[in-house]
């Protein structure tokens, strides 16, 4: 798609129909653009790399290699997501690297949020930048912008995102997508066969649990928080929430209080859970949730999640707070 303009001719894409123009013009497009040449797509598992990945299998099959980096900050089950659907499902030339150890090992003992989020930015480039090199013949690059990310080039995706390239490698893009609205994207993503809770996943940070394991990220804080996460998750899925509230978590700051566990002492760390209402994430009101729903979930996490002796609720607005706790 060339051009960064997005003509007021261009019709909304709400329909499957519709979407399945977009997709045939699209594959189109692709196939003239790169020929019998290849290109590489970090596959973060996210909405759009997750929709443009589905676009170019589409378009071009085993030209396109996605490469898929775990830095050990995903929630539960996404990486195997990511592996079931490209890898196996879509049968898509797919690169998994486990960096786990190599983040988790960088990031022991820094506490503070900027210095992580560098690190967790710089290092995803480096191992991209390694699996890349090792691959003979690229000549394009797939990126999943979209609209929004070019209108506000101060929003969140440009300063946020983990990833970016290194200067010295040159590719052609391949941008399917950036003309699109989110909505617009998820309804592709939908036409293109893509899992539900893939297209509609709720934003997720590129710094992923680093930013919500709070201070110094330790590995059995960090499993807690990601069960935690998972039992939240499951919780609102089963009772109406996920659908209806824009993004939800669980945050483990690195304290703990005394608690009693089975008449002993037993000391662990709080699960705080944040579940807020947006459009623009600019400002975020809270989502009310039943008492009995949080009652349940309470107890679920207390009891299921090895070091985690309270549930607490984050009541605060975005101002003051900010969505993110780092
Ligand atoms: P805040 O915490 O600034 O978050 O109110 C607003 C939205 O941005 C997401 N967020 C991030 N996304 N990298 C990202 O890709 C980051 O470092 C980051 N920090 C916050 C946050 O989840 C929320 O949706």
């Amino acid at each position: 798609m060339s051009g960064n303009v997005r003509p007021e001719s261009m019709t909304r894409i709400t329909t499957a129909q519709l979407a399945n123009a977009f997709i045939d013009q699209q594959v189109a497009e692709i196939r003239a653009q790169v020929g019998d040449k290849k290109v590489l797509l970090a596959l973060s598992g996210g909405v759009d790399s997750s929709v443009v990945a589905a676009l170019l299998i589409k378009a071009i099959g085993k030209q396109l290699v996605c490469v898929h980096v775990n830095h050990g900050l995903m929630r539960k089950g996404e990486s195997e997501q990511v592996i079931e659907v490209f890898g196996n499902e879509l049968d898509a030339n797919l690169i998994y690297v486990d960096a786990t150890d190599r983040f988790l090992d960088l990031l022991a003992g820094v506490s503070d949020p900027e210095k992580k989020r560098k690190i967790i930015g710089g290092e995803f480039i480096k191992v991209f930048d390694e699996e890349a090199s090792k691959l003979q013949g690229i000549s394009f690059l797939a990126q999943g912008t979209i609209y929004p990310d070019i209108l506000e080039s101060h929003g969140v995706k440009a300063h946020h995102n983990v990833g970016g390239l290194p200067e010295d490698m040159q590719f052609e893009l391949v941008e399917p997508v950036k003309l699109l609205y989110k909505d617009e994207v998820r309804v592709v993503g939908e036409a293109l066969g893509l899992p539900h809770a893939m297209v509609y996943r709720q934003p997720f940070p590129g710094p992923g649990l680093g930013v919500r394991c709070l201070g110094a990220i330790t590995r059995d804080r960090l499993h807690a928080l990601r069960e935690a996460d998972a039992i939240l998750r499951e919780e609102f899925d089963k009772n109406g929430l996920a659908g209806k509230v824009w993004q939800y978590f669980i945050a483990v700051p690195d304290f703990k209080s005394v608690g009693v566990r089975d008449d002993k002492r037993y000391e662990g760390w709080p699960a705080i859970i944040r579940a807020v209402n947006t459009t623009d994430a600019m400002s975020a009101t809270i989502e009310e949730i039943p008492y009995a729903l949080l009652h349940h979930i309470t107890d679920r996490i207390t009891h299921e999640v090895e070091g985690i002796n309270r549930v607490l609720l984050d009541l605060t607005p975005k101002p003051i707070g900010t969505i993110e706790w780092e």
